[in-house]
């Protein structure tokens, strides 16, 4: 069925599913002169790939990422680019506990109920490992935006309650959960060795600053900035929730402490989080994406079969604690995308206003 793809001019559409042959992303729209290597790739792949953490499940894929059309001469063309992963680590076996029931907090009751026949192994369309190929797409989106000066950067400021209490950015490459805060690092650890003995699972807010972004990307009416964004994120597995700039706290601010007052060369303060009335006004973008626990534990939970027994169900074999450190790269690319392609939209006014100026 529809709603596979995401984007107007850089668009992307992924396909595959967990324990098939692979997965992979079309990306159509991409303006021709971008290089492009499979080397490219290989970082990002393994920010996102599980097992690279102290909390994350021992899956092992390796995530290469196949360059199949698009590109000449290692420079893109301009025709649509296709990337393959293949799936190397699918031990559809151990799912068989889940093919006759639904567990709690997975899309296996609601996809039941949607499609009827599905595949269920490792969850199928709706696993987490479709994030991959958005994750490949975003490394040509951030190509795209950085000619135009313009990062990405997520981090985690919350982990199962526990807040960072500093921000300094050159750190959180420095430790798994990307957090700024060294000492509530520690803390946030502690939380998870704590839920991890209790075969539980925690989930956390992730901040997203997006720099450089020059005034003018976002389009009225529907396709506002702030509401593409909150729809990339918003279609990532466990998002919950996201807010731009003071987000949920506007609404307890009076309006004199909320507007940013305007001054030569931008605004006192960030409160709209760089965008007004849908369109990037030249300052940070910030939003902050909430992210539920992981809904696979190591304990007993209460559900129902396919013919409505009432059951119990544990996860069985690999889960993580948190999806938290896999989730920043997937917020991060899918940031990318919405930015590249409103970038390459803006262009298209940008063009025409030089136009109609001469
Ligand atoms: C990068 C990433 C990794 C994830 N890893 C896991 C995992 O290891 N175990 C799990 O149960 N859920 C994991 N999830 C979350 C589930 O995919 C998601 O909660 C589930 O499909 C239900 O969708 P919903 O939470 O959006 O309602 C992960 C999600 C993402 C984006």
């Amino acid at each position: 069925m529809a709603g596979n793809s995401f984007g107007e001019i850089f668009r992307i559409t992924t396909f595959g599913e967990s324990h098939g042959t692979g997965i992979g992303v079309v990306i159509d729209g991409c303006p021709p002169g971008i290089m492009v290597t499979s080397d490219d790739f290989d970082h990002e792949m393994s920010r996102r790939r599980p097992g690279t953490g102290a909390f994350d499940t021992p899956r092992k894929e390796e995530d290469d990422v196949e360059i199949l059309s698009g590109l000449f001469e290692g420079r893109s063309t301009g025709a649509p680019i296709a990337l393959f992963i293949k799936n190397k680590d699918a031990r559809a076996k151990s799912y068989d506990y889940m093919k006759d029931l639904f567990r709690p907090g997975h899309g296996d009751y609601t996809y039941y109920k949607k499609y009827g026949h599905y595949d269920y192994r490792g969850a199928g369309r709706y696993s987490a490992r479709e994030t991959a190929a958005r994750v490949a797409a975003g490394v040509i989106a951030g190509k795209i935006i950085s000619r135009a000066d313009m990062v990405v950067t997520a981090y985690t400021i919350e982990i199962g309650g526990v807040g960072i209490k500093t921000k300094d950015l050159s750190v959180i490459m420095d430790n798994p959960l990307c957090c700024p805060d060294m000492q509530m690092y520690k803390e946030m650890q502690n939380a998870l060795a704590a839920a991890k003995k209790n075969n539980d699972s925690l989930g956390g807010i992730i901040e997203v600053v997006a720099k450089g972004c020059p005034p003018g990307l976002g389009e009225p009416v529907f396709d506002k900035l702030s509401a593409d964004l909150a729809k990339a994120v918003m279609s990532i597995g466990a998002v919950k929730g996201i807010e731009i700039g003071a987000g949920f706290n506007a609404a307890r601010l009076k309006g004199s402490e909320n507007n940013d007052p305007v001054i030569p060369g931008g605004f006192a303060s960030n409160n709209a989080g760089g965008i007004l009335a849908g369109i990037s006004n030249g300052d940070d973008i910030i939003l902050r994406a909430a992210v539920k626990p992981i809904p696979s534990i190591g304990m007993d939970q209460a559900t129902i079969d396919k013919k409505g027994n009432p059951i119990s169900v544990r996860a069985e074999g690999r889960f993580d604690v948190t999806a938290i450190p896999r989730v920043i790269p997937v917020i991060e690319a899918m940031v990318r995308i919405t930015l590249a392609d409103h970038y390459l939209r803006s262009v298209i006014t940008e063009k025409y206003r030089e136009l109609m100026d001469h």
